[in-house]
């Protein structure tokens, strides 16, 4: 039987969302870029990127000529490994680690900088907030990246109809969640000021075939214990609701909204 590669690789489903962002988003907004700007980073500046992904914002912030210390921090082998190769390849100056955004394994006071894109949603924000508050020297900022709670009401009824439908597979690891709606008060409780810039952009499907993949995208919301064949029914049975929502020559639209969150630590604390 054939295997899908998202079945496995968290790089290969990173993938597939960045691919569909950057092909169909309707604004095309840069969240790397806007975090870039707003994190204002003096050239030395110590830097740690919580759920660092492949390391593409840490590259970012390398390419743009930055002096500091750059260090990023997933849970994930599978993308730490892929950043320490590309990282290596082509010479960027950069330390990936697996670790867990809960339990950050550095001192307290080690960053200027700590930075969270789209990350939080997934953890227990409480613990990582209080982490990065733990980890970032008086006077350093904390850059946020997370949706709105309405973003993509397309794919969340379709999430939401194979929850239904495949319940017993639907992850257990889903939290209390932190999404722009809470995210502002909740931050309050770990940083002395907090401002929120957001941005309003869509996903424009041309087909049902791309809402599909970024379903599959989103196969590590699943449990881990599903067989090939199963995902392969989900996958199936996906795909007859995405055409019915989206006929074939059809367009649909779907929101997402999300917002960049600048906090920081005070000064003498
Ligand atoms: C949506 S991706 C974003 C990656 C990267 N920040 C970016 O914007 O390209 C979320 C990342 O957070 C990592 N992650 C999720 N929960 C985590 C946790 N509790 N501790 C460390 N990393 C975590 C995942 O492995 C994944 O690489």
């Amino acid at each position: 039987m054939e295997q899908h590669p998202e079945q496995f690789s968290e790089c290969v489903r990173l993938e597939m969302r960045k691919h569909i962002h950057q092909t169909y988003s309707k604004n095309g907004y840069d969240y790397y870029e806007i975090a870039y700007e707003y994190l204002d980073l003096n050239p030395y500046d110590d830097v740690l990127d919580i759920g660092c992904g492949m390391g593409e914002f840490i590259f970012k912030i390398r390419n743009k000529g930055h002096m500091g210390r750059l260090i990023g921090v997933d849970r994930s082998s599978d993308v730490v490994e892929r950043a320490r190769s590309v990282a290596d390849k082509r010479e960027i100056g950069a330390d990936f680690r697996i670790g867990s955004a809960e339990h950050l394994d550095f001192p307290a006071s080690s960053f200027n900088c700590v930075t969270a894109l789209h990350v939080i949603t997934n953890t227990d924000p409480r613990k990582v907030l209080s982490e990065a508050g733990r980890v970032l020297k008086a006077g350093g900022r904390v850059v946020i990246a997370t949706n709105s709670r309405m973003s993509y009401p397309i794919l969340q009824e379709l999430k939401e109809k194979a929850r239904e439908r495949f319940g017993w597979f639907y992850s257990t690891e889903w939290t209390e969640g932190f999404e722009t709606e809470i995210a502002n008060e909740v931050l309050r409780l770990y940083f002395s000021s907090v401002e929120e810039f957001r941005f309003e952009d869509a996903l424009e499907y041309p087909d049902a075939e791309v809402l599909v993949d970024l379903f599959r995208s989103n196969r590590g919301l699943w449990g881990k214990d599903i067989t090939v064949a199963e995902w392969d029914r989900i996958v199936d049975w996906v795909r007859e609701q995405a055409i019915e929502l989206i006929p074939e020559h059809g367009y649909a639209e779907d929101p997402r909204n999300f917002s960049i969150f600048r906090c920081a630590k005070p000064l003498g604390l």
